[in-house]
């Protein structure tokens, strides 16, 4: 197995877990050693965890070892010890390795140096940040030399932005005709002992939030021109609105999805002459109740992040600010075993053989993809299938190494197949005449 660039085939491990020891990176480990024992890779893949304690490595293979009753794991499984602030362990680990999966973050801190010793060692790497400004800042600083290298660099590789980057390609590859506007609606549910999310992900977006005035900098230095606007104009909706196909009222999704999706339409616009497609992303709250709750929540993040006391006192307290949704312990198994995410996709167009310059769109599709507890379960499933792809798919990945989304990177390759195997389901729900 290697990467398209091929300098990778001698080396001792083909994906290498970076901050397996975080609360995602136990999930990403324990998704690498499933994957490794089933039918496709079975006894064939060679891989490790990585990151700064070795005890806590060991404990981390104990655990899968455990959960899958795999004891082999704790003896079979590679230990690479590395730290982001020291770059020759980075380098060390990157030589090792076909592909790196980097759960180490939040990004903007600690995710850089990586990249660097992934593109400078060819070495491949996935990542599962939701934060914009790195990613962006990395395709601005690192595409170059990635494509000189061969390598590819895969961001928002997890519940962001995967469903929403790879479920707008299923949308159009479905439909009949040109497909120009999709609108998601994001509902996730929880069982009856509730949900909440990692402090992880709080502190990425605190400090993403609070730093929106450089995210327009940077992006001004990329100087892309906006994409053209094929087909009637996608109509954006309110702050909050009542959503007639849910029953419920919606508001803008505020992660990366609508980022990560212009990048990969642009992509395919731009190098492979395809028609862009507008998007926008919307999430379900549910009742009024819990409208009114969530925006006195959002305005007082919105402040507070402003300032850095503010950020001090919400990454201090992010049970009490995000009332219960954020947790420094994160979910309990049965918290995660109870969760499930939806996300559907309304998608129109125009009909094989009309031109979608012309008057109004005459198809509709509706698609859906669904899985498991999108935090953790669905993201280390999406990451590992990002890293599997890498190696399986070598030859439908672009032609030039480059810091990619999952869409530019994978949209002739098999992952859709993949994750459809392993838990992260897309189907077609109607189609019809606009
Ligand atoms: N895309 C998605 O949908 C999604 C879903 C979940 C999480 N995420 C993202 O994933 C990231 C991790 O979240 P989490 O909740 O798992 O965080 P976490 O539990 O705090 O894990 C952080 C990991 O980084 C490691 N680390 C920190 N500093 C390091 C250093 N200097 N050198 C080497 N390793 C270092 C930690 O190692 P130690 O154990 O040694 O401290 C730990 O393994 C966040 O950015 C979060 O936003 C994304």
């Amino acid at each position: 197995m290697a990467t398209r660039g091929g300098v990778t085939a001698g080396r001792p491990y083909e994906l290498v877990v970076f901050g397996a020891s975080g609360f995602t990176g136990h999930f990403v480990a324990e998704e690498v050693a499933r994957v490794a024992a089933g039918a496709e890779l079975r006894g064939s893949l060679r891989w490790a965890v990585a990151g700064r304690s070795r005890d806590k490595l060991q404990g981390v293979l104990d655990r899968a070892a455990e959960r899958l009753g795999k004891p082999e794991l704790k003896s079979e499984v590679g230990i690479i010890l590395c730290d982001v602030s020291d770059p020759s362990s980075l380098a060390d680990m990157a030589k090792q390795a076909a592909v790196v999966l980097n759960c180490v973050g939040p990004y903007r801190f600690f995710g850089e140096p990586v990249v660097k010793a992934c593109v400078e060692n060819g070495t491949s790497c996935v990542d599962i940040s939701g934060e914009p400004q790195f990613l962006e800042g990395m395709y601005l600083k690192y595409n170059d030399k990635a494509a000189e290298k061969g390598v590819y660099v895969v961001g928002s590789s997890g519940f962001d932005s995967i469903p929403a980057d790879m479920g707008v390609l299923y949308t159009r590859d479905n439909l009949k005709g040109t497909l120009t506007a999709v609108e998601s609606f994001l509902t996730v549910k929880s069982g009856p002992e509730g949900y909440s999310i990692h402090d992880g992900t709080w502190k990425s977006a605190i400090h993403g939030l609070a730093d929106q005035g450089n995210l327009r900098t940077l992006r001004k230095q990329i100087g892309h021109k906006p994409l053209p606007i094929i087909g009637a104009k996608l109509k954006r909706r309110g702050l909050v609105f009542y959503s007639q196909e849910f029953k419920e009222y919606s508001i803008p999704f505020m992660g990366s999805d609508v980022s990560v999706v212009k990048r990969t339409q642009r992509y395919l616009h731009t190098d492979l002459k395809e028609t862009p497609v507008q998007y926008a992303a919307y999430a379900t709250v549910g009742g009024i109740a819990s409208v009114i709750k969530l925006m006195f929540a959002g305005l007082l993040f919105f402040l507070l992040v402003k300032f850095s006391f503010g950020r001090n006192l919400l990454t201090k307290y992010p049970e009490l600010f995000s009332g219960g949704h954020f947790t420094k312990k994160g979910p309990t198994q049965k918290q995660i075993d109870g969760s499930s995410f939806t996300m559907t996709f309304f998608g129109e167009g125009y009909c094989e053989g009309q031109d979608p310059q012309q008057g109004k769109p005459n198809v509709k599709i509706c698609t859906q993809v669904k899985g498991p507890d999108a935090g953790y379960v669905a993201t280390a499933v999406a990451m590992v299938q990002a890293g599997v792809a890498l190696l399986k798919d070598a030859s439908s990945l672009p032609k030039q190494g480059g810091v990619y989304t999952p869409g530019a990177a994978f949209s002739k390759t098999k992952l859709i197949d993949r994750l459809n195997k392993h838990g992260i389901e897309f189907s077609v729900i109607s189609k019809s005449e606009a």
